[in-house]
């Protein structure tokens, strides 16, 4: 899918979030493949300029990075800017960066929750704030954040965070969408990236059937966005878990929580 642009520029521009493996790398692989330019950020700026060459001489398309700790306040400050700028103005907003935490609640410090916390939610409001804020007045763009299935369930403090995110952009696409900007929360389930390799959990901590490929969930996320869905949730079997988890209470629910985990 390609994203229309708002300026005269030869392609569009899309600032993808987390972009360095797994369900942002995907995206960044996706949108240059459909003739996106690109603004890459994350903490690494060496894996960030490996895949900006990589993506330049694979598509022919302009990358920009951007290395910045969204966790951190002035870093992020930077790429709010980058989103407010005028004179270079994104079309698409991809936020996917994120992690999980390897302990339990209370065996990790308040500052550890509060850095969740802060790339989870933080980021994601205040770069939708930026984009939006730029978006709106032109009538034209659009935003994904890449939230969870694991919203809609009762598993520690990503997955308030996540419910956050979720709504929130539901929110914002009820409010923004007939003025011309979309924004869109992707749910996937489990998904083979780093994410649970950099928590230490082992790939058979939840049954085979249950894992996702990042190229398949952006492939459906891009497909849903065009065509207007609010939510979108990757795959059948996980459209299913996400129906039985909103009418499931939460004491049988938590019953699972050892999925993903160990
Ligand atoms: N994998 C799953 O099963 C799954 C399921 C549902 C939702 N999700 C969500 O999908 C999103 C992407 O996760 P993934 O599975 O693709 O994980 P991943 O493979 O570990 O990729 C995470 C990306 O986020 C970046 N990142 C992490 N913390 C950051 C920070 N504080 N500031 C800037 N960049 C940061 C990482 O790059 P650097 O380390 O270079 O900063 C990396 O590019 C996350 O929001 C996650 O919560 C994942």
């Amino acid at each position: 899918m390609l994203v229309a642009m708002s300026h005269p520029r030869t392609r569009p521009l899309a600032l993808v979030t987390g972009p360095t493996s797994g369900i942002g790398l995907s995206f960044a692989h996706r949108l240059a493949a459909d003739g996106h330019d690109l603004v890459l950020v994350s903490r690494t700026r060496e894996r960030l300029e490996t895949l900006a060459t990589t993506l330049r001489s694979s598509y022919g398309v302009e990358v920009d990075v951007l290395a910045a700790d969204l966790g951190r306040r002035e870093e992020l400050a930077l790429v709010e800017r980058r989103l407010a700028d005028e004179d270079r103005p994104v079309d698409l907003l991809v936020n996917s960066a994120g992690f999980g935490l390897k302990r339990p609640f209370l065996a990790n410090s308040v500052e550890d929750e509060q850095y969740l916390l802060d790339t989870h939610v933080t980021a994601v409001l205040r770069l939708m704030h930026a984009a939006l804020g730029r978006m709106v007045p032109h009538g034209h763009g659009a935003v994904v954040n890449v939230s969870s299935i694991a919203g809609f369930l009762p598993r520690g403090t990503y997955s308030a965070a996540k419910a956050y995110v979720t709504a929130l952009s539901q929110w914002a696409d009820l409010t923004y969408g007939d003025r011309g900007v979309r924004v869109m929360a992707l749910l996937p389930g489990f998904t083979r990236t780093e994410f649970h390799e950099r928590m230490d959990v082992r790939p058979d901590s939840a049954p085979s059937w249950l894992w996702l490929d990042a190229d398949r969930v952006v492939q459906e996320a891009l497909r849903d966005l065009a065509r207007g869905r609010r939510l979108s949730v990757p795959s059948r079997r996980y459209r299913a878990i996400s129906v039985l988890a909103r009418h499931t209470p939460a004491g049988v629910q938590a019953r699972f929580q050892g999925l993903g985990r160990r």
